[in-house]
């Protein structure tokens, strides 16, 4: 789940690449770029420094992980590391990594696994001459094998991460005779256990990096001067108008001739290379204080945009779904609540029962999945490890997998037989919020499909959109006056039932991980077998509580958490005397009241989050994409 880059400038302007069957104009661009005008056209772009180039990647790239960074640049045969803890920023500061300058250099911005958040596990990573660097994500199974084979060499470590085995196998091979550091790296690579991808320099091997990639992602982008290695296209949107995945298992060679895929026998491989999607990597701040706050009000413009999704795509995952003989929900997080409202409307709407894994947990169910399975595979990133290790084990099954991804291109969607996006356009805040709408507008529309009612459920959606719309400017204010009164609660619960219980677990979710209170959120049914007994005098209590069919028991379970003194929250469209302080939502069908009652459960998590000075976009520990198991 960290950010890894890399930048290769092409002085003379785009290299001449043999036009690629499916990309004739691309290659044409190519050769005349170069055999017309190589100078003049680097003059009219200017020569990017490819240290600020990987600077601002990495800026992009933050959302992975933050908590240390460092860049790589050749310079007088070897190769120099800056790296340290903090932000980019912070370690610009500290490391002066701007004076860097450079043709070519990789970055990184970390969350750490092996090995505690210092500067000696920051990467990039070298060998012992300090002329091979490496930056990588992902984990490396065997290192502690590889490790120990390498002391025994008399290699010395630097620091305890899994990484540095790389950089020093790279340099034992190249010394053991291979020609080149992409033959190098493939033999590496044959060594490890585990996912990775990992982008690698050579001192010796000027102008060219080498990136590879399993099960972790790794894409490659084409700007005019110079081409990207990155965890993420947003890393290069600003720059580069190609990109191409490279493929699980491959190695892409990037130098001034240009960028060549081979597999892991070495043989060269042709890779499509696809137009960027620049308005879906459109991150700018818009004047909002933070990502969070302008994705929680994008909400009701992405429910319109979801309710005129196309109707065959629906109707073709929907008939999978209704021939299968089990259909299993496979997600974490946030996506994962989203998945348990989706459980409710499937059963709710089409009369089709479903269950829920946990991404971490589904590996342990495998021996039941089968041809006649249906798995569902929800998540925004469409990275998360626990989830794409599930997908690969039911697909091993011969199970059929339905995605419900955001990023254009992710390896969920690459593994899906179906693929649902949410199209909301990228998500910076590592709380997900207006993802978890779009999932929610997605399986209210895919219930519906399944009932044959699509219609119906664009008529839904599109109204509750309007009235979200309304809800969210008229309750910030006194949901901001809310969180002032609350900043200091020590602990939060939150309680629903029905198809509500997974919003209450949500707004405990959102509460928790930006403002670093101590949330929980369960079914209101639950409170009476346990957790009742933490319930004190002033405790907030969240009770999520529309006028639909769990009304009048969850009434009854907030009675008994406010006999015990707790201070009630309630979200409901029924007035109640038996709230201390009451959250109004519009009157709506009852299938539609997690969209609403849920936005102003982010609402006071963000205000709370920035009230208590924490940053609500990059909570601590945490990073958006977790592609570790
Ligand atoms: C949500 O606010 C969290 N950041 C987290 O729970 C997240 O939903 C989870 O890690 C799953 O991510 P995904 O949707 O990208 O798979």
């Amino acid at each position: 789940m960290c950010g890894i880059i890399g930048f290769c400038r092409w002085d003379g302007g785009e290299p001449a690449l043999a036009p690629e069957p499916n990309c004739p104009l691309l290659g044409q661009m190519f050769r005349s770029a170069t055999t017309m005008a190589p100078e003049s056209h680097l003059e009219a772009h200017g020569a990017a420094d490819a240290v600020a180039r990987v600077m601002e990647g990495l800026h992009h790239l933050e959302y992975r992980g933050y908590d240390s960074a460092g860049i790589a640049v050749p310079h007088n045969g070897v190769l120099m590391v800056r790296k340290d803890v903090g932000h980019i920023n912070e370690v610009d500061t500290q490391q002066n990594l701007s004076a860097m300058t450079g043709d070519i250099a990789i970055g990184h911005t970390r969350w750490a696994t092996h090995g505690g958040v210092t500067q000696a596990n920051a990467h990039p990573h070298t060998d012992a001459s300090g002329r091979v660097a490496v930056v990588h994500n992902g984990i490396l199974e065997n290192y502690l094998v590889l490790r120990r084979e390498l002391l025994a060499q008399g290699i010395l470590f630097r620091s305890e991460t899994d990484t540095e085995v790389i950089p020093h196998l790279i340099a034992l091979e190249l010394q053991n005779g291979h020609p080149c550091l992409e033959d190098a790296v493939r033999a590496v690579c044959a060594q490890f256990e585990g996912s990775y991808a990992f982008v690698a320099m050579h001192a010796g091997e000027q102008g060219k990096m080498v990136g590879v990639r399993l099960d972790n992602p790794l894409v490659v982008g084409y700007a005019e001067d110079g081409a990207y290695l990155a965890s993420d296209v947003l890393a290069f949107s600003p720059h580069a108008t190609r990109m191409a995945q490279v493929g699980d298992g491959e190695i892409a060679v990037i130098t001034q001739e240009g960028v060549r895929f081979i597999d892991a026998e070495g043989c060269e491989v042709q890779r499509k290379t696809v137009p960027m999607d620049c308005k879906w990597a459109d991150t700018a701040l818009n004047g909002f204080a933070h990502y969070m706050q302008q994705e929680i009000l994008a909400q009701p413009a992405a429910l319109e945009l979801c309710s005129m999704r196309e109707h065959k795509e629906l109707i073709d995952a929907a008939f999978a779904i209704l021939g299968a003989r089990q259909v299993v929900f496979t997600a974490c997080g946030t996506s994962r609540h989203a998945a348990l409202i989706g459980r409710y409307l499937f059963s709710k709407v089409a009369h089709k029962f479903s269950d829920v894994l946990m991404g971490s947990e589904f590996g342990y169910f495998a021996p039941a999945l089968g041809t006649d399975t249906v798995v569902i595979a929800v998540s925004q990133s469409g990275e998360t490890a626990d989830v794409v290790e599930g997908v690969k084990l039911a697909k091993q099954a011969g199970a059929r997998v339905v995605s419900v991804v955001n990023r254009p291109s992710c390896l969920l969607a690459d593994m899906g037989d179906y693929v649902l996006r949410l199209k909301c356009g990228a998500e910076v805040g590592v709380a997900a919020t207006k993802t978890f709408m779009c999932q929610l507008a997605v399986f209210h529309m895919l219930a519906h499909a399944m009932a044959n009612r699509v219609d119906e459920g664009r008529v839904e959606l599109s109204h509750a959109g309007e009235l979200l719309y309304k809800m969210l400017h008229g309750l910030n204010y006194s949901l901001e006056r809310l969180a002032f009164s609350l900043k200091d609660s020590g602990h939060f619960y939150y309680i629903g039932r029905g198809i509500n219980f997974a919003t209450a677990m949500e707004g405990a979710l959102k509460m928790k991980e930006i403002s670093y209170i101590h949330a929980e959120g369960m079914p209101a049914g639950e409170l009476k077998h346990g957790t009742l007994a933490l319930i004190e005098q002033g405790t907030p209590v969240v009770a999520v509580c529309p006028n639909d069919e769990t009304y009048a028991d969850t009434m009854n379970n907030v009675m008994e958490a406010r006999a015990r003194g707790g201070y009630i929250i309630g979200i409901s469209d029924v007035p109640s005397d038996s709230f201390d302080y009451s959250i109004p939502i519009p009157v709506v069908s009852p299938l539609l009241y997690p969209l609403l009652s849920v936005a102003p459960l982010q609402l006071l998590a963000y205000h709370m989050s920035v009230l208590r000075g924490c940053n609500p976009d990059m909570p601590r520990n945490l990073a958006k994409s977790v592609t570790v198991r």
